[in-house]
């Protein structure tokens, strides 16, 4: 069973305020998933919302994307980590300098959060990217910006499930791989275009699976996360 040695399912809290958030993550437990706070949420609600999810007992997966300058992304990080957050993420297409501050800042922390990359958007086609100057296939993208994480001291990337097993191969084993576009059997896909099983993407070689509305939009979530972990 995936749950005996650690939570696998990181669940997407993509709530709008703290309330609604909280009707949930008070039904949830600890050692059954982690928690990812994005954008919107952490917008709104800010680190109390973190601090409030801290003192239940659960590892927050901070999902803000960091993208800037070197010293600046390094900054960003180093009061993530201060926050106690267990995963944090930046865009690998920030670069190497970026990455690498990002992990002396990281580095330099009492408390070392998972420090993770973002390759290519999967919202991004081919024509997409060929738009911003990019001419060459996504999942080489991938590839690349994957390995110069690695080079660049990262724990591990966020990945479509379709690419951990190249991206395993490519990296190695420890090298963290994160996925969303996870559905269980039977779940509306949504705007997900390529999705997998959670099954299908642990035997992949997925670490963590972040899992969204199949739980948070299910009338009953707990039922919807306890029969994930069994189809585990
Ligand atoms: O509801 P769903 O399971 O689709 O939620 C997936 C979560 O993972 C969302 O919070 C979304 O922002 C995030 N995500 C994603 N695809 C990526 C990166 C992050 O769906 N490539």
């Amino acid at each position: 069973m995936m749950q005996v040695q650690e939570p696998r399912i990181i669940i997407a809290l993509d709530f709008k305020d703290e309330a609604s958030t909280l009707v949930l993550v008070d039904q949830l437990k600890p050692e059954l998933c982690r928690l990812k706070v994005g954008k919107e949420l952490f917008v709104r609600c800010g680190p109390s919302l973190v601090k409030k999810l801290h003192n239940r007992g659960f590892d927050v997966f901070l999902d803000l994307k960091f993208h800037d300058i070197p010293n600046t992304v390094a900054a960003a990080c180093q009061a993530a980590a201060d926050m106690g957050v267990w995963m944090v993420n930046v865009h690998a297409s920030g670069g190497r300098k970026m990455m690498e501050f990002a992990r002396e800042a990281i580095e330099k922390s009492a408390h070392k959060p998972l420090l993770i990359g973002v390759t290519v958007l999967t919202s991004l086609s081919r024509q997409d990217i060929a738009e911003i100057g990019l001419n060459i296939e996504p999942a080489d993208q991938v590839s690349r910006l994957a390995k110069l994480a690695k080079d660049s001291g990262l724990d591990g990337v966020v990945c479509s499930p379709l690419e951990v097993s190249d991206l395993k191969q490519q990296l190695g084993q420890e090298f963290c791989l994160v996925t969303p576009g996870v559905r269980p059997v039977g779940a509306a896909i949504g705007d997900q275009q390529r999705v997998m099983t959670p099954a299908e993407a642990l035997s992949a070689g997925s670490d963590y699976l972040v899992i969204g509305r199949p739980i948070t939009a299910n009338s009953d979530p707990i039922q919807a996360l306890n029969d994930i972990i069994a189809q585990c």
